[in-house]
């Protein structure tokens, strides 16, 4: 799909309910798009699973519902609350295809512009993308699960296919609308 690239960066939102998977033809467009990513001495530091077995899926789902449900703040939110932001984590793996990407220990930067690529390709492509995070435990186990080698980390998990929801605009975005434009912008020194 040809597009504006500017209109490509304002499309791009996260999106957590998905209706349908990547063809292979688009995932493999937008996974190439990610690999053209700039790297700390062209390292391309990035290796791609393209997590197809169900039972994966639904471990990563279950792994990122754990994870969620500790660590979200209990004293910012009720147990109700809790446990429902972790069950839209959960549920987020639903009807999308499901791609990990691990870099090499140490060369974590890069790959998180590899990573930016592909959110941006997959909206070039008509889908949806959303990352997933994880650390601690339950990055560890992932990692087993995937079989990746010890000098091998993962990135991030990202969730790519057709989208099932609208997103809200970035204003009203729950975890905080966008800084006013400019906000950040310094001249020649860091101004309070
Ligand atoms: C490093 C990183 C980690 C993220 N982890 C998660 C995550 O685990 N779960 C999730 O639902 N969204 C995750 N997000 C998406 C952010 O919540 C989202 O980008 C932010 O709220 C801004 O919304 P937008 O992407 O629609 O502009 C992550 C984004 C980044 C950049």
């Amino acid at each position: 799909m040809q597009m504006d690239f500017y209109e490509a960066i304002e499309k791009r939102r996260t999106i957590r309910v998905f209706k349908g998977p990547a063809t292979e033809e688009q995932l493999k467009n937008i996974i190439l798009a990610g690999t053209k990513a700039p790297s700390a001495m062209n390292k391309q530091p990035w290796e791609i699973i393209m997590v197809e077995e169900q039972g994966i899926i639904d471990q990563l789902a279950e792994l990122k519902y754990e994870l969620t449900s500790k660590s979200l703040p209990a004293g910012a939110m009720g147990p109700e609350e809790i446990k429902e932001r972790a069950l839209a984590q959960k549920n987020s793996f639903e009807n999308a295809s499901i791609v990990a990407v691990n870099n090499i220990l140490e060369w974590e930067k890069s790959v998180w512009l590899c990573i930016e690529n592909m959110s941006l390709a997959a909206v070039a492509e008509g889908l949806g993308s959303g990352i997933v995070l994880f650390w601690g435990d339950e990055k560890e186990e992932i990692e087993k699960i995937l079989g990746l080698p010890e000098d091998y980390e993962l990135t991030a998990v990202l969730k790519i296919g057709v989208p099932g929801e609208e997103p809200n605009t970035r204003e009203k975005n729950p975890m905080g609308g966008r800084r006013p434009e400019f906000s950040w912008l310094h001249k020649n020194r860091f101004q309070k």
